[in-house]
């Protein structure tokens, strides 16, 4: 017995819907079929024997995929466990997710990459990929066995939360990754130049007396590490793009031909330091939200494909550690369960992105760029689906989040496009409790 997702839509070319039924079995796709305009009945004899959920016309995606997220477990599950990880991220819409080994302890041996694998299988909800650490506790000083945690099932290597100080360190990683076609993921960041600063060198940091994190503190990591990607020829990719000069440095390498892929943050292209209200640590996050000019730079570089993808550098903080103030708390919101209804309320309810562009930056290019088998809907496909109401609006409330955390600059934002189902493999994971459209 299967289950037919009947009266669907799918996103096609200039903004048009049409009408699909899906028949999934075994967690495949085994069948999608055209509704060639017409609304199907779920007691059509064509469907019995099956499950039938009729979707009412709601949008039917492939399942997103965010290849950066933190999930605090092992160490510091006040903030997020990978069960409540993985809940928050189904209700989001998101089916596969790469975890930021910046835990504690980090993950820098074989032994933690199982750890979080096992613990993905009991929450046996999404797709959870562990990444691994480039240097040994994330100190920059020595390199893990990238051998051994490829062959563990690490996803990629990241020291994410810090730079790797070191450019002979960043080298020797790379020659390494490159041997083992795995690639490199840098969060970029130069410490000598960020010392004590919680946000943007900008109006808003001169506004308020605080020390600044420049564009140059991740745009000299960016340069350096192109040039190291070409000496090697490894795989580099730039975490979470902030600044005008890191889009120009990553648009120059693409166009050298060289192996540099690189990722924004939903925050990042639609907040700007001039929107900071005051000193509220839910604004406070590493890259700081930058000058309206570096937005409208990111938005153009992830247009013209400078910038792959969208991830969410989901980063759950508990109330206490926020309540410290926007010096002392640390940087870091939650995304899972706000990236798309935002995005698409800001770029395709404007006219400005087509929805099947915002779809393919979710779903195809991180498939694509990491060669993952899941972000896109075909036949003889695992089932992972997410089912749209792009006509819903509500607001933005951290209560309804099913994160451990609250941490979110866009509390109230009344926003459009919530998902309403999320099915990973043929298996629901999640549902909004008014969606019950079931008949079996
Ligand atoms: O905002 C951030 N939060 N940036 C980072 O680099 C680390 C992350 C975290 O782990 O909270
Ligand atoms: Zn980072
Ligand atoms: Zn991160």
């Amino acid at each position: 017995m299967g289950i037919w997702l009947i009266n669907g839509k799918v996103a096609g070319k200039n903004n048009r819907l049409s009408g699909r039924h899906f028949l999934i079995e075994d967690g495949y796709i085994a069948k999608t079929l055209d509704a060639k305009g017409k609304v199907a009945n779920p007691e059509d004899a064509k469907f019995s024997g099956h499950t039938v959920i009729d979707l009412s016309g709601k949008l039917v995606s492939p399942g997103f995929i965010d290849v950066h997220v933190h999930f605090r477990e092992p160490g510091f599950e006040h903030k997020e466990t990978i069960q409540t990880g993985s809940l928050s991220a189904a209700r989001g819409g998101f089916t596969t997710v790469a975890c930021m080994p910046n835990t504690r302890p980090v993950i820098d041996t074989v032994e933690t990459v199982e750890y979080v694998l096992n613990k993905a299988r009991e929450a046996g909800l999404i797709r959870v990929l562990p990444y691994a650490c480039i240097t040994k506790g994330e100190l920059g000083k020595e390199l893990t066995d990238f051998a051994a945690l490829k062959e563990a099932g690490a996803f990629a290597f990241t020291d994410d939360g810090v730079g790797v100080q070191s450019a002979q360190m960043m080298k020797d990683a790379m020659k390494v990754a490159v041997s083992l076609d795995m690639p490199i993921v840098a969060h970029c960041e130069d410490d000598t130049m960020i010392a004590g600063a919680p946000v943007h060198e900008g109006e808003f940091a001169k506004r308020h007396g605080l020390k600044g994190i420049p564009n140059e503190a991740e745009a000299i990591h960016v340069g350096r590490d192109i040039l190291l990607s070409e000496a090697t020829g490894a795989h580099y990719h730039v975490c979470h793009v902030s600044t005008e000069q890191s889009v120009r440095l990553i648009r120059q390498a693409k166009k050298l031909g060289l192996r540099v892929t690189a990722e924004v943050c939903p925050h990042h292209l639609i907040l700007s330091d001039e929107d900071i209200p005051g000193l509220d640590a839910n604004w406070k996050m590493n890259p700081p939200l930058r000058s309206p000019r570096d937005v409208q730079a990111v938005i153009e570089a992830l247009e013209d494909g400078t910038i792959d993808m969208i991830v969410t550098d989901h980063a759950p903080h508990s109330e206490e550690e926020k309540a410290r103030g926007m010096q002392l708390a640390p940087f870091g919101i939650v995304g899972l369960e706000t990236a798309f209804p935002l995005l698409y309320t800001k770029f395709v309810q404007t006219g400005r992105w087509s929805l099947q562009f915002l779809l393919d930056k979710m779903t195809h290019y991180p498939a694509q760029v990491f060669k993952l088998p899941w972000g896109s809907i075909e036949e003889g496909k695992e089932a992972d689906l997410t089912v749209i109401d792009l006509d819903k609006e509500k607001e933005i409330q951290p209560a309804d989040f099913l994160s451990k955390s609250r941490n979110t600059p866009f509390t109230g934002w009344s926003c459009k496009g919530w998902p309403v189902m999320t099915m990973v493999a043929g298996k629901v994971v999640w549902r909004e409790t008014s969606f019950n459209m079931e008949k079996e």
